[in-house]
């Protein structure tokens, strides 16, 4: 199981009210005792945080907000001393409008050879004053911003899928090849076991700038070139000792070209959104479970199951609503939501996921349940998407409020007694419920679920990676097997159903009701006899 800190929200140690790696490091016991395999942290490079760091200035230094190079080497040697492995987050598509080369591009002026390592272009129109293309960016918007020359006349554009603060690299230029390579050397001679790859699909670029039209090649998504790139990282992560992973962040809703970046000469795992954004439904997610176990097949890669992470609202929300799937295009502000539903389906969310073949992702605060906070004050919002949306889509900022620890009131924890400034979002009077440490010991908390859950997945070599194999079910119910001996029931449907007369329950998500298994409840089981497992 691989855990997704998000630096800024996890921990603050030195009660500025953002969370650092002196707060990571005093945390890791959490870590430990909920079982993490690895680590995954979100960017905490130099960055002037225009995307939450996302927007990198260097890559291979720390943000001074979250400490020093120092700091990070002795967390990466911490965990690896309580057997957690460390994966950092590349950010390779763009860099912050901040980073020397970008900085240094400006200053050269139109022509100049710095500008080759981005994609500056000249206008449209008599004036130059209409974009080289009409893209539309990932968060919305327009893809490209006017620069001035340094005479003060207005000059080229420049590309950024994101936002203008995040220019595009040119991944046909072999400098930014080298670069990255080096960025990965970097990481990897200082011990980190993985590499978390940014807009994985989006670093090669049509160089001819074609408008994106329906029956065409997209200009910028999933180009052939990419894979490339990633054959050139694999061979240099094979060429370390021990295993170094690379997992691609890929939106790809073609599975077939979704598993091309999974080839046994490219990426080791990519994330798997089409589990995130699938329905709580029983025939969307066997079809999403199938469709993924087969495509992941043929390349031998293992599957990932991912329910949240920092870019999307969080699945006790999800769950709770009447469309249970995730889309950006569909994120609105006030779409009601029952959180006493979403919280049951979310514990026999984590027994699903825990128990399918391959990889599980859990981000940060998911293990305490959180929901996504939906009302912070507009004042306060602090992502992009949420100005760039035209204040459409609410932003990523409720999915990434500060984590509370203990206590019964904010900062719950988050920063230590006597801290200056309050947490750079504000938490909900009622997490008092859903500190760490008010959900330890409590068997019936989220916490202790997934505590169990990790624990029973760790002991069980039929778990994780292996055979997986469908049982007959009545409708609104999923059951299936690894092994012989092991079973996960999960019953969607409006009714209690009965649980298998041949099997120990080992693992409920809720109350079971004398043999019945309760609607949106999901059990693990043992059989009795582990021959009567197969039919
Ligand atoms: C994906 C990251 O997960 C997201 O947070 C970020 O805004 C974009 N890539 C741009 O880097
Ligand atoms: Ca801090």
């Amino acid at each position: 199981m691989i855990y997704q800190v998000y630096p800024r929200s996890f921990a603050d140690g030195n009660g500025d009210g953002i969370g650092d790696i002196a707060g990571i490091r005093a945390r890791l016991d959490h870590l430990a005792a909920l079982g993490v395999d690895a680590i995954w942290f979100s960017p905490w490079y130099p960055s002037p945080m225009a995307d939450a760091g996302y927007d990198v200035a260097d890559y291979r230094d720390i943000d001074p907000v979250f400490g020093t190079l120092g700091e990070a080497e002795a967390l990466i040697a911490e965990a690896h001393a309580l057997g957690i492995r460390i994966i950092v987050d590349v950010v390779p598509n763009h860099c912050s409008d901040a980073h020397p080369w970008f900085q240094a591009a400006l200053a050269g002026g139109p022509g100049a050879p710095e500008r080759d390592l981005f994609w500056f272009r000249p206008g449209r129109g008599p004036n130059g004053d209409q974009p080289p293309t009409d893209w539309v960016g990932e968060f919305g918007g327009p893809t490209w911003t006017r620069t001035t020359d340094p005479d003060g006349s207005p000059g080229d554009w420049y590309l950024h899928l994101f936002t203008a603060q995040q220019p595009d690299f040119n991944w046909d230029h072999p400098r930014v090849r080298a670069e990255f390579e080096d960025v990965l050397r970097f990481w990897f001679d200082r011990g980190v076991d993985g590499i978390r790859i940014d807009s994985a699909g989006l670093l090669v670029k049509d160089g001819t700038l074609p408008e994106t039209l329906p029956d065409r090649p997209h200009p910028f998504r999933d180009l052939d070139g990419v894979h490339e790139i990633y054959r050139a990282w694999r061979r240099l992560a094979d060429g370390y000792p021990g295993d170094r992973a690379l997992i691609g962040e890929v939106w790809m809703p073609d599975r077939q070209r979704f598993a091309n970046y999974l080839r046994p000469d490219e990426l080791h795992a990519a994330f798997n959104f089409d589990f995130l954004g699938c329905a709580w439904d029983t025939s969307a997610l066997r079809e999403c479970i199938d469709g993924t176990l087969s495509a992941h097949a043929p390349v031998a890669a293992p599957a990932t199951w991912v329910l949240s992470n920092h870019d999307v609202t969080r699945h006790v929300t999800r769950y709770g609503r009447a469309d249970t799937t995730f889309s950006f295009a569909a994120k609105r502000e006030g779409i009601p939501t029952d959180l006493e539903l979403g919280t049951r389906r979310a514990r026999a969310a984590a027994l699903l996921s825990l128990s399918l073949p391959g990889a599980v992702y859990v981000y940060q605060g998911e293990e305490l349940g959180l929901y996504e906070v939906e009302d912070i004050p507009y004042a306060l919002r602090q992502d992009p998407m949420w100005e760039r949306s035209g204040r459409v889509d609410p932003g990523r900022d409720g999915c990434r409020v500060p984590l509370p620890w203990a206590g019964d009131e904010p900062p719950f924890g988050f920063s230590p007694d006597g801290a200056v400034a309050a947490p750079w979002l504000p938490q909900p009077a009622d997490w008092k419920d859903r500190t760490a440490q008010a959900q330890t010991g409590d068997p019936n908390s989220m916490l202790e679920l997934y505590r169990s859950a990790i624990r029973v997945r760790r002991a069980d070599p039929a778990l994780g990676d292996g055979d997986f194999g469908w049982l007959p079910a009545p409708d609104g119910v999923l059951a299936f097997r690894r092994g012989a001996g092991f079973r996960c029931v999960v019953n969607l449907a409006d009714a209690p159903v009965p649980l298998p007369a041949d099997g120990e329950p080992l693992l409920a998500s809720g109350p079971l009701d004398d043999g019945l298994l309760p609607p949106d409840t999901a059990v693990w089981l043992r059989s009795v006899d582990p021959a009567d497992a197969s039919h």
